[in-house]
This record gives structure tokens, C-alpha cells and sequence, in this order.
């Protein structure tokens, strides 16, 4: 077996107290004190006498520790939609040291696709690149799948990758706090099944909580005296039947255009109330869309199950979300186009009452607002049972709307597609150091918008993580991978502060400001900063871009490869010497005869890529067994 490492210690500062005690006591001292198990203090300890010049460090170092030796990390995300889902996927995977807790107040997992159940729900992607990289369905059913099948879907990725096991279903987080002290987050969740309310303990929290998750209905007055049904498209009551009544639709983002032209169908009348005009766009990347279904033809589907020609199909058909960035620049050939050709789509699908368009062509950019493909929605606005009102909402009465030029209108329904609050406030105390993120984020808190550095983290909330928060894609790419890309950044920062002895990690500010700075440099030369009001600005036109990253998707992907350790500040169990965790100089791999410490030999003939040589976390002499 191999003899222990004697230790070589460091240089010492010669002014201390310690350094001006005799050398031979400081010697014993040291030795005596190493906290080694007897054999190999035994060792470390009986080695030749060195002399008495011989440097004394101020380290102990902990022979009982290995260097592959991890924290145990308690890791809780907040939300199980796609996100939190692939967060119960991908860390378990990569952070050795992990328990993990997915808090979920729905009763089941999914998130928007569980929530938005609205006549016409739908992605606007197309469904085989709006699913994860790693298990993938080659079986949609339509090219762009409804939100039933999309449910449905990241409900078996949790079944087939054991997620659920992770998952508090119906557990709601109302609170986090750090503790400076015990470097943890405090969680308070309420069990909505059994009403109690707990605080749980973690090393490290990611918020999962989607940024259209908190709904909003609109605060006109009289709203409650409204005695009809009244619900909000994310709130959608399946047991209610719109056919044959009279209803109304709040607004024109992508959920009351894709709810327009479904209840037109079917209900009586729709009279449809427009704040601000907006964008109907032909589709994102070119993808061609119809009001109707568009199914896969069975032999399509067949031929995906030859893995070689789906993954020709899907790279061909993902490649375009990743090539649309420029159509964000402003002035840029890609985007100049795009104005003209939408004005062109728009006047033919409302050809039969060009009139609707006026007022409804924005003056703002194509892509400052998330483009809304909209089939059928303004070939439905010209049918007979729809009315499209310009005129603002001045109140709800008992029976209806009142608008502010006196007209009244009497429903039996009123639908609010009115969006959520989409400023990325946490909608719950988020506290660490006086500081609390529900208001400093806002727009009259201390930062004023969602300061972060990269959108992964913020200067002064040690140990926390936004998944699919602030600036998480990019205008381009897909939101699987972008989330993807994140956890695995999140997973080497977990890592490190697992195995090198750290407590908490949190960016420093100057690196938060250099960011913000960027982002400001950056954004004006998109047209994301255009007088539109998105949920890339919070929905206040000319504020701060938060919503993308300041780059396109495979911009974004270079960055977050590797974490750039230098902007993160540390606090270490070891105050003394950053090195401390070295602890006895073994792996604890390389002392258990039954490991595989040479796992980078390959068979002649079997080299992996160079590139990739000795790149690998997880294939490290001693980690894994001889096989
Ligand atoms: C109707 C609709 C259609 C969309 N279509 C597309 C599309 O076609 N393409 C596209 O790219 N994007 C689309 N989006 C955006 C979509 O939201 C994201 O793509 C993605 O689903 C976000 O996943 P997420 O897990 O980050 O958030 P969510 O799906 O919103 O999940 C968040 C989860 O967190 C839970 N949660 C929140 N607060 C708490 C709490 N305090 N305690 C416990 N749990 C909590 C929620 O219950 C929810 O399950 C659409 C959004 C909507 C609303
Ligand atoms: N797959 C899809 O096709 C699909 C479907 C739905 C949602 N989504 C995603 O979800 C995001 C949110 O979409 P969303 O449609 O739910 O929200 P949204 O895009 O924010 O649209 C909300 C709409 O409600 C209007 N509104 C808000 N408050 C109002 C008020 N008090 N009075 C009158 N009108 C009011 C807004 O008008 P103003 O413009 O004047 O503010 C806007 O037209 C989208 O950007 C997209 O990313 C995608």
C-alpha cells in the first residue's frame, strides 16, 4: 500500500505569535494536533526528524479528509414545470453530493402546460425542438402540438428519469431566508393538503418558478361586481361551455390570439378588447402555420423511429431556431423585412375587412414583443359574430364592460388573456442580508429591475440560482437547451463548492454591474428596445431589457460553459489556507483496491476525440469501479 504523503508545509508568517514559539514546540505542536486516524498519523508522524529550520505552517491540515471526499449538498428547487423537471433530471446526474427536494405547488408537475388549458393552447414552436435534447419524443403528434401533449410529455421525462421521487406535489414556498451563520436558505413551504406550514433547511435553493406563472387579472374597477363567468386564460374552468354564449376576450398577446379564433367557433358572439396593436406574424423561422391541426403523416412518423433519420430531421429542424438572432438587430436586413412582409400577411388575413387594421399595425419593431404567429386569429376578427374594441376599458359593471366612451357591452363571459407579471419580482420574501428581492427588484426598490450577473445569480443571496428567470435564453435557441445549459452550470458551481471546501459562493457585485453594463451596451442595437411593452422590459415600454440574454443563443452557450470563477466571491470552512481540503494528499478512489484508476486507457484503435482528453469531471482515476 501506498505510505501516506508526509505534509509540506506551507511558509508561515514569520510575525505571528505562533512563528516566535520555539521551533521544536511549534513542530510538536503541529503534529500532534493533525487530526489524523492512528495509521496514518503514525505514519505522517514518524517520519525523519526535520530540522529545525524546517517552515512551520499555521494549517492544520484534516487527515481524515480525501480530496474526493463531497459535501453532502440539500439542494431545493422551487417549481416543477419543464424546468424544474429537467432540474430533477440533470442534477442528480452531476452533483454527486446532492439531495434534492422540488417543491411543486400544483398537483402535479408540468407547470404552464398543466395550468394553461384554454380552448387553442398550443406551443408555437414546433414541438419536436420545444422538448429536452436528452429523450427526446420522435412521436408528436402534430408539428406544433397542443398543450395536452405537451403536458403530457414532460409528465413521462419525469416518470422515465424517476423525478417524482424529488417532487413535494401541492408544497407552495412562501418564503426564503438566508442564514449567514449556518450558510443555508431557510424555506417556509406550505403543505396545501394539510395546511401546516414548515421551514426546511437547504444549502442551496434554484428558483423554477416561471415567468408567467403569477397571472394577473386586470384591476379595473367594479371587477367584482361582475356577475358572469369570469376567468383568466391561465385559470381556464374546463367544466364551463362556452358554446352559444355571449363572451369577451381581454387582449391580444399570444393567449388571446390563440383563444380568439377557437371561440369564435363556438360561442355566439366575441367581442374582443384591444389595448395596444401588436405584430401577427407568419411564424418563427419560417415554419409554416395554419389555424388547422397539422398533423404528422403516420409514414413521417415511422421514419422517425430509424434514429439516424430523426436526428437528421430534428437537426435540420432546430437549426433555424438557432440561426433567427439577427432578425433582433435593428436595422438589420432580416428584421427591415420582416415589417413589410407582416403588414403584407396582416392585410390579406383581414382582407375581408381591411378596416380592423387600422390602429392594430404597431409602430414598434417586428421582435420587440415575443412574435405572435396567430393563425386564423384575423380572419376570425372579420367573421360576423366578432367585434374588435379599441376603445379602453373604463370599468366591469354587473353585466359587462363599460368602455371609456360610455358604451356598455353585456356578456355572459368574460375571458382575461391579460398575461402575468411578467417584472420577475419574486412574488414571495426572498431575504439574505437585510436585503429582500420582492422589493428591491422592483421598480421603486433599491435596484429597481432584476439585478443579476448573467441571470444565474445576484451579488448579496449566497448559494441561489434563477432557472428561466432574468435574461435565460437567448432571442434565439430553444428554452429546453437554454435551461439545460444552465443546470449543468449550476451543477459545476454545486461541485466546486461541494469538493473545495466552500460554504457559499455568490457573484460579486462588480462582476453584476459590469454585467448590467453590458446589457445596456448591448440591448439598444436590438429592437427589443423599441416602444413596445414585452416581458422583456417588464411590460413598461423603455425600461430595462431583463427578459433575454444580451446575445444570441450560442453566444449565451460560449459564456456559460465554463463559469468564470474570478466574478464569484467565496467563503470558505477554512479561513486559514484555501487549500485546507487538500486535506491527506489521497484520493479516497485510489485506496479502495476495487477502483479503476487508469480509466483513461482505451483499447488501440478506441481513442476518444483529443479534444476531449482528460476534459472529462466524472472519469477521474478512482472514481468509478473496475469494470
Ligand atoms: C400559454 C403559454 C404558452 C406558451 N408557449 C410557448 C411556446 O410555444 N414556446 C416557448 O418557448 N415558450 C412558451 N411559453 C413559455 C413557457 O412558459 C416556457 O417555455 C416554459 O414552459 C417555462 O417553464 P418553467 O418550468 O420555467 O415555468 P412554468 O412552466 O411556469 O413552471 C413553474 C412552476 O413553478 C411552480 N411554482 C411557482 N411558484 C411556486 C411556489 N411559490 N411554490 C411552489 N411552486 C411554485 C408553478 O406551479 C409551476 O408549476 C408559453 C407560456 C404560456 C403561458
Ligand atoms: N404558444 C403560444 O402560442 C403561446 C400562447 C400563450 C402564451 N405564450 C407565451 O406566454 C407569454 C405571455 O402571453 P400572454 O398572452 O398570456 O400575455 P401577454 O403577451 O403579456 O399579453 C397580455 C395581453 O393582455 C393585455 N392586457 C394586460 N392587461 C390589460 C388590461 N388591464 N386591460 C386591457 N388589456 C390588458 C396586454 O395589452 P398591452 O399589449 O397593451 O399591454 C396584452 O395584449 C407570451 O409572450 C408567450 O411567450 C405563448
Amino acid at each position: 500500500m501506498a505510505r501516506s504523503p508526509i505534509a509540506i508545509v506551507p511558509d508561515v508568517d514569520k510575525t505571528t505569535a505562533e512563528a516566535q514559539t520555539s521551533t521544536s514546540t511549534r513542530r510538536a505542536a503541529q503534529l500532534t494536533g493533525h487530526l489524523a486516524p492512528a495509521k496514518e498519523t503514525e505514519e505522517v508522524n514518524t517520519g525523519p526528524a526535520l530540522p529545525p529550520q524546517y517552515p512551520v505552517s499555521r494549517l492544520r491540515f484534516d487527515a481524515h479528509h480525501h480530496i474526493d471526499d463531497v459535501r453532502p449538498l440539500r439542494v431545493a428547487v422551487v417549481g416543477a414545470g419543464l424546468s424544474g423537471i429537467t432540474a430533477g433530471i440533470l442534477l442528480p446526474a452531476k452533483v454527486p453530493s446532492i439531495t434534492l427536494t422540488i417543491f411543486e405547488k400544483n398537483g402535479d408537475v408540468s407547470g404552464t402546460w398543466l395550468e394553461n388549458n384554454y380552448p387553442g393552447v398550443r406551443c408555437d414552436i414546433p414541438a419536436h425542438v420545444y422538448q429536452s435534447t436528452f429523450s427526446p419524443n420522435t412521436q408528436w403528434s402534430e408539428i406544433f402540438a397542443e398543450g395536452s401533449e405537451i403536458r403530457d410529455y414532460w409528465k413521462s421525462c419525469a416518470e422515465k428519469h424517476d423525478v417524482y421521487k424529488y417532487v413535494k406535489l401541492r408544497h407552495r414556498v412562501d418564503s426564503a431566508s438566508w442564514d449567514d451563520e449556518q450558510s443555508q436558505w431557510h424555506l417556509s413551504v406550505h403543505n396545501l393538503n394539510t395546511k401546516a406550514s414548515s421551514t426546511e433547511r437547504f444549502d442551496f435553493v434554484i428558483f423554477a418558478i416561471g415567468r408567467f406563472n403569477a397571472w394577473k387579472l386586470p384591476d379595473y374597477p367594479g371587477i367584482d361586481d361582475f356577475k358572469g363567468h369570469l376567468r383568466h386564460t391561465s385559470n381556464w374552468d374546463p367544466l364551463y361551455d362556452p358554446s352559444g354564449k355571449k363572451v369577451a376576450v381581454i387582449g391580444n398577446g399570444a393567449s388571446g390570439i390563440q383563444v380568439v379564433p377557437n371561440l369564435q367557433l363556438i360561442s355566439k358572439h366575441v367581442t374582443h378588447f384591444v389595448r395596444n396593436p401588436t405584430w401577427i406574424a407568419t411564424s418563427w423561422a419560417g415554419d409554416e402555420r395554419t389555424f388547422e391541426p397539422q398533423p404528422y403523416l403516420e409514414e413521417e412518423r415511422q421514419s422517425f423511429q430509424d434514429p439516424a433519420t430523426y436526428l437528421h430531421f430534428r437537426k435540420e429542424l432546430e437549426e433555424k431556431y438557432w440561426r433567427r438572432f439577427r432578425a433582433m438587430v435593428r436595422g438589420s436586413e432580416e428584421n427591415e423585412g420582416m415589417r413589410e412582409l407582416f403588414i403584407e400577411v396582416m392585410r390579406k388575413r383581414a382582407s375581408k375587412k381591411p378596416e380592423l387594421l387600422e390602429g392594430l399595425i404597431p409602430d414598434f419593431a417586428p421582435h420587440c414583443r415575443r412574435l405572435t404567429p396567430g393563425p386564423g386569429y384575423l380572419e376570425s376578427l372579420t367573421e360576423d359574430n366578432v367585434e374588435l374594441v379599441k376603445a379602453p376599458i373604463k370599468r366591469f359593471t354587473a353585466r359587462g364592460i363599460e368602455t371609456t366612451d360610455s358604451k356598455q357591452y353585456h356578456f355572459d363571459a368574460i375571458f382575461c388573456a391579460t398575461g402575468a407579471n411578467t417584472d420577475l419580482v419574486p412574488p414571495f420574501s426572498v431575504k439574505a442580508r437585510g436585503v429582500d428581492l420582492k422589493e428591491a427588484w422592483k421598480p421603486d426598490g433599491t435596484y429597481g429591475f432584476p439585478y443579476t450577473y448573467m441571470g444565474v445569480a445576484t451579488p448579496g443571496f449566497p448559494n441561489l440560482f434563477f432557472l428561466a428567470g432574468p435574461h435565460a435564453t437567448g432571442p434565439s435557441g430553444t428554452v429546453p437547451y437554454a435551461v439545460e445549459t444552465a443546470l449543468t452550470y449550476y451543477a459545476k458551481v454545486m461541485r466546486k463548492v461541494s469538493s473545495q471546501g466552500i460554504k457559499s459562493i455568490a457573484p460579486s457585485k462588480a462582476a453584476a454591474d459590469d454585467f448590467v453594463d453590458y446589457c445596456d451596451a448591448f440591448f439598444p442595437s436590438t429592437v427589443l428596445t423599441d416602444n413596445c411593452s414585452s416581458w422583456n422590459n417588464g411590460g413598461v415600454p423603455g425600461s430595462r431589457i431583463h427578459g433575454l440574454w444580451p446575445g444570441s443563443a450560442a453566444h449565451q452557450t460560449f459564456i456559460r460553459r465554463d463559469p468564470r470563477w474570478e466574478d464569484w466571491e467565496y467563503e470558505r470552512f477554512n479561513p486559514v489556507n484555501r487549500f485546507a481540503y487538500f486535506g491527506n494528499g489521497y484520493t479516497r478512489g485510489e485506496v479502495d483496491e476495487g477502483t479503476d484508476l487508469t480509466p483513461y486507457l482505451r483499447a488501440p484503435g478506441q481513442e476518444l476525440d483529443l479534444r476531449d482528453l482528460h476534459e472529462s469531471w466524472w472519469d477521474l482515476p478512482g472514481a468509478s469501479k473496475k469494470s
